[in-house]
């Protein structure tokens, strides 16, 4: 995969793509990241890359020509023109674990990172194919919802993960929290681990654990409870066993 990000502040991505399990990817030819810098493209002997609002108001607005033009470029660059051209703003669809899937499809993105106090409609418009905000508040930046963004995309790339750390089994793949994980010791300042997970009894670990998931969900998580697909019995049990939230 190949990801292009055009942003006002490059230099920001300098970290999170340098460490542990990203890194490994880019390492290994998995994906490739290519950052662009917006003010090349900015107009005039300033570089020019936002202005006022038409019709008044706070803040700046980013013109859409440095954009239009810096994603024709990038597009032409690279193959697969046909990427789609991704703005994060928080206006967007919530990002949330499926379109991380969706997203890793692709053999190629484009995101725009949106600034100030938002981008010029037309680039919403005619230039970015999807639109993703990371949740319901709002950022200085579209930079750091990109890393986020990426983050999680590359997790479910064909050989990022080893089949010991698959995605699979995780939060929010199937619908559910994940249920409590334990390490040695055994026992520490007087808190056991659950005797079932050192059973062995494999079969008693796997109920436990879905349990486990589901009951978390109900106390944590109740808008993920009613939309998880379970059967009658376990939306039944639940009930009876739930006391209080974070336990
Ligand atoms: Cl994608 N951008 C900004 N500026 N704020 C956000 C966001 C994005 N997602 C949530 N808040």
């Amino acid at each position: 995969m190949r990801i292009d990000i055009l942003t006002l502040f490059p230099n920001m991505f300098s970290g999170p793509f340098d460490e542990s399990i990203v890194k490994r990817a880019i390492d290994n030819n998995i994906v490739s990241i290519v950052l662009h810098n917006l003010r090349d493209w900015g107009l005039g002997k300033h570089k020019t890359v936002d202005d006022y609002p038409f019709g008044g108001g706070s803040g700046m607005v980013m013109k859409p020509e440095p954009l239009f033009e810096a994603v024709e470029v990038i597009k032409a660059r690279g193959s697969d023109s046909s990427a789609p051209v991704i703005l994060l703003t928080p206006q967007g669809r919530v990002f949330n674990q499926k379109i991380a899937a969706e997203f890793a499809n692709f053999g190629r993105l484009i995101f725009i990172c949106g600034h100030y106090e938002g981008v010029d409609e037309r680039v919403r418009k005619h230039l970015a194919t999807d639109e993703i905000s990371i949740g319901d508040y709002v950022l200085t930046g579209g930079e750091l919802a990109v890393m986020v963004v990426i983050d999680a995309v590359v997790r479910h790339l064909p050989g990022v993960l080893g089949s010991e750390e698959s995605a699979s089994d995780e939060s929010h793949t199937k619908g559910l929290l994940e249920y409590p994980q334990y390490t040695r010791p055994q026992t520490y300042q007087g808190w056991e681990v659950p005797q079932v997970l050192i059973s062995g009894n494999h079969a008693q670990i796997a109920k436990w654990r879905r349990e486990q998931s589901i009951l978390r969900t109900f106390m944590r998580r109740p808008d993920l409870f009613d939309k998880a697909n379970l059967s009658p019995e376990e939306r039944e049990s639940v009930a009876n066993r739930a006391v209080t939230r974070f336990d």
